[in-house]
C-alpha cells in the first residue's frame, strides 16, 4: 500500500533529489515535472525504486498539461527557483506567477497540502528583486490556497550543492578570495537532509503552519564559512575585504556570462544577514530542529577538493 501521491516541481535539483529519496523510501509515490526529460530523466529516475517515480516533461507555463497532473495528486511541492534571471525566466515568472498558479490549482483540485520553498530573509532584503519576487509569491500563495506551508530555508548545503562545492572549487583555484561587506553577512546553513526531514514530517503529519523558517544550529559569517572550508581542504588563501564599488563592478562583469558567479542582485542580498526573525516560527518551534553540524558534514565530502583526493591527509591531522 503506497502513501500519498506527491506532485513535485523542481525535483531534479539539489533539494528535490534528496526529497524524492526520502519520500519514495517511505512509500510515497511521486510525479516529478521537468523541463527536459532527456537531460534530467536519469537523475530523477535513480532517486527511488522502480514503480515509485513518474516523470513528466512540461513547460511550467503549459497550464493545460500541468492542470491534468493535479487530478491524482494529494500533495504538491514546489522547489523551482532561480538565482539569476535569463531570457524567458524572470524572477517574477518563476517566483511569483508560477507558484500563484500552483496554489490556484491546489485549491481547484482540493489538494491536502501545498509546500512551497521560498527563502530566508525575503522580508528584510527589500532592495533585491530575487527577495521581492519570492515575497510576492508567498503572498499570492497564501491568498490563493491558505492551506499552504511556505518554507524559508537559509543556505542549503550537501555533497551535491551549489554552495560549499563551488566555494571549495574557487578556493582551490584562486590565491586571493574577495570578501564583500567584509565577509560579515551571517548565515544559518541547513543540511539538505535536515530540510528534507522537515518537508517529510510536514507531509506525513499534516502540519499546516503557513511560514516556517528552516535553519541549522549554527550562525556563521561568510568569512567563518570560508575559513572552515579552507581548513577542511587544507589550503591557505588571502581573504581580501574589497570595497563595494569593486564588488558592483565585478558583478556587472560576471553577469555577462551564462552562469554568473555573482550578480548585482546577489550583492544586494548579501547586504542582509540571512538569519531567523522573531516574527515567524522556525523548524525547532514545530519540533524538527536540525541535527547536522556544518563542519562535520562538509568533512565527509571535502576530501575531493584536497590535494591527493580520497588518499589525502590533512597537514594538521
Ligand atoms: N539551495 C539553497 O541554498 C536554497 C536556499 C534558499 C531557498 N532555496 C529555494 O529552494 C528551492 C529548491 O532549491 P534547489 O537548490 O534544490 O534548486 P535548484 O537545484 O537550483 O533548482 C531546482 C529545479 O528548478 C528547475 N528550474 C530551474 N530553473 C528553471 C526555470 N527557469 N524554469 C523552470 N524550472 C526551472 C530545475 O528543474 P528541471 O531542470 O528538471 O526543469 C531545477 O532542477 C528553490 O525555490 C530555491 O530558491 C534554495
Amino acid at each position: 500500500m503506497k502513501g500519498k501521491n506527491c506532485l513535485i516541481f523542481g525535483g531534479s535539483g539539489q533539494i528535490g533529489r534528496h526529497l524524492i529519496r526520502k519520500l519514495t523510501k517511505n512509500d510515497y509515490k511521486v510525479v516529478v515535472v521537468t523541463r527536459n526529460i532527456h537531460q534530467k530523466g536519469h537523475i530523477i529516475k535513480t532517486q527511488g525504486n522502480a514503480g515509485y517515480i513518474d516523470i513528466v516533461e512540461a513547460n511550467i507555463f503549459e497550464e493545460d498539461k500541468i492542470k491534468g497532473l493535479f487530478k491524482k495528486a494529494d500533495v504538491c511541492v514546489n522547489l523551482i527557483g532561480i538565482l539569476y534571471e535569463k531570457k524567458g525566466s524572470s524572477f517574477r515568472n518563476i517566483h511569483t506567477l508560477f507558484p500563484s498558479l500552483l496554489a490556484k490549482l491546489c485549491k481547484q483540485n482540493n489538494l491536502k497540502h501545498f509546500i512551497h520553498l521560498s527563502a530566508l530573509g525575503v522580508s528584510e532584503a527589500t532592495e533585491s528583486e530575487y527577495a521581492k519576487s519570492k515575497l510576492d509569491g508567498e503572498k499570492e500563495i497564501l491568498k490563493n490556497f491558505p492551506l499552504s506551508t511556505i518554507l524559508r530555508p537559509s543556505v542549503v548545503y550537501s555533497v551535491d550543492d551549489n554552495f560549499t562545492t563551488n566555494f571549495m572549487t574557487l578556493l582551490n583555484r584562486l590565491p586571493i578570495f574577495p570578501l564583500y561587506y567584509n565577509g560579515q553577512t551571517k548565515f544559518m546553513p541547513i543540511h539538505s537532509s535536515d530540510l528534507v526531514d522537515i518537508i517529510y514530517n510536514i507531509i506525513s503529519k499534516n502540519i499546516y503552519s503557513q511560514i516556517i523558517q528552516c535553519v541549522g544550529n549554527e550562525t556563521l559569517t561568510l568569512k567563518e564559512i570560508i575559513e572552515k572550508l579552507l581548513n577542511l581542504i587544507d589550503k591557505r588563501r588571502i581573504l581580501l575585504p574589497v570595497p563595494l564599488f569593486f564588488g558592483k563592478l565585478s558583478a556587472k562583469f560576471f553577469q555577462l556570462f551564462p552562469k554568473p558567479l555573482l550578480t548585482e542582485d546577489q550583492l544586494k542580498l548579501l547586504k542582509y544577514d540571512n538569519v531567523i526573525s522573531a516574527k515567524y516560527k522556525t523548524n525547532s518551534d514545530i519540533g524538527f530542529p536540525a541535527k547536522c553540524l556544518f563542519e562535520n558534514e562538509v568533512e565527509k565530502y571535502c576530501y575531493m577538493w584536497r590535494q591527493g583526493g580520497q588518499f589525502s591527509k590533512k597537514n594538521n591531522s
